[in-house]
């Protein structure tokens, strides 16, 4: 097991397979910016399924046991069946996640079950058509997502939903997702707008934090906190009193979790980021295309760069002033 500066392990990988996407968030993509005369990787910089395999048996060696793969949009990459059967079949991988904004979820649900996945997390930010439209850029009712989650729960996979929540935009949403996700047995967690990339406008007066959104919560249902003494995830969970089921609170913004953060992400082009708001990664598509790479210097190069990782952005964001240009979260996934 190999551990940073801080004595965090790394144990958990984040793979994007793409950074296009067929949604475009306010928060992650804005049109604006993310419109036709933006650049977009092309297909043949990705990192070949072949490349993310030797990244993946080498991270499985440094510690890693979880996998989440990510985009962008990942059901947008031709090749993601057969890739999560190897990190189950050939890498072992016994918690293998997937993000995805659950548009083509329907279509593909099938196929990921028969691959062998078990769990999908599901970006949602509103049932209301108009304010699902207007988040996700496009106008795009959540009728194709709503759908794709049916079809994941007919199949039995484990689902969570996560909610970006905008002050003044989707507050109104909090208790209709509660109450629509609750009676489904889907995880709902709400998650603090954060200032993720460099196009979002955000400012901390957008932000409804954790603690309105439990208040919120509590003003309707009957809730508890679940232990959380040995909790490594970055959710806080809490269960509905009546047995229904659990959601979270994702506060990266006012109760940060750098402590305790194991999270390596590697884009699509092959770039590994230890932290969400890095400016720069490493470029390890270069590395595995050299002559010199081999297991053992790959190993090397992998376990010296987390071992000396200092990051914890969210624990200095009041004190840092003038950061450079952060790298895009649809590049190396939520
Ligand atoms: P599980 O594997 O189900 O436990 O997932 P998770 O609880 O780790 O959450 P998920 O991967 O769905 O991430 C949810 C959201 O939390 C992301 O989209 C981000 O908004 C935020 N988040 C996740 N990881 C980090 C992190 O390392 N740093 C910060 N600042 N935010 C994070
Ligand atoms: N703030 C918080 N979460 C974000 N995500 C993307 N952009 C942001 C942001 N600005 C996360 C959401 C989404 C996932 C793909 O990335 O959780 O579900
Ligand atoms: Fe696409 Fe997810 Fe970003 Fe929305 S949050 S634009 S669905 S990558
Ligand atoms: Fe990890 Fe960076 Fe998020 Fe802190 S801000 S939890 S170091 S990814």
């Amino acid at each position: 097991m190999v551990k940073d500066n801080r004595g965090r392990a790394l144990t958990d990988l984040r793979l994007s397979l793409t950074d296009r996407c067929n949604l475009r968030c306010t928060y992650c993509m804005p049109r604006e910016i993310f419109g036709s005369s933006h650049v977009f990787l092309k297909k043949n910089q990705w990192l070949k399924f072949s490349e993310l395999d030797e990244l993946v048996e080498a991270f499985v060696q440094l510690g890693v046991r979880k996998v989440r793969l990510t985009g962008g949009e990942p059901l947008l990459r031709p090749g993601i069946d057969n890739f999560i059967q190897r990190l189950r079949e050939i890498h072992k991988i016994d918690d293998i996640a997937l993000t995805t904004n659950g548009v083509r979820l329907r279509k593909h649900a099938k196929s990921l079950k028969n691959a062998g996945l078990e769990r999908i997390t599901i970006s949602l930010d509103a049932l209301d058509p108009e304010i699902a439209g207007e988040m996700n850029g496009l106008g795009i009712s959540p009728k194709a997502t709503l759908a794709g989650i049916e079809a994941a729960l007919d199949l039995g996979f484990t689902i969570k939903v996560n909610m970006v929540v905008e002050k003044g935009v989707n507050e109104s949403q909090i208790l209709p997702m509660a109450h629509y996700f609750k009676d489904r047995g889907v995880i709902l967690r709400f998650i603090e707008f954060m200032d993720v990339g460099n196009h979002n406008n955000w400012s901390i007066k957008r932000v409804v934090s954790g603690n309105e959104i439990l208040d919120r919560i509590m003003s309707e249902f009957d809730v508890v906190p679940i232990d959380l003494s040995s909790n490594k995830e970055v959710a806080k969970r809490y269960r509905y009193l009546d047995g229904s089921c659990e959601f979270g609170l994702i506060t990266s913004v006012t109760q940060t979790f750098c402590g305790s953060c194991t999270r390596a992400r590697v884009s699509a082009d092959g770039k590994l980021f230890t932290c969400l708001f890095s400016n720069n990664g490493l470029d390890l598509k270069t590395f595995l295309r050299s002559k010199e790479c081999d297991k053992s210097k790959l190993l090397n190069l992998l376990s010296k760069h987390w071992t000396k990782r200092d990051d914890r952005y969210s624990e200095l964001r009041s004190e840092i002033v003038n950061i450079e240009e952060k790298v895009e979260m649809s590049y190396i996934g939520g």
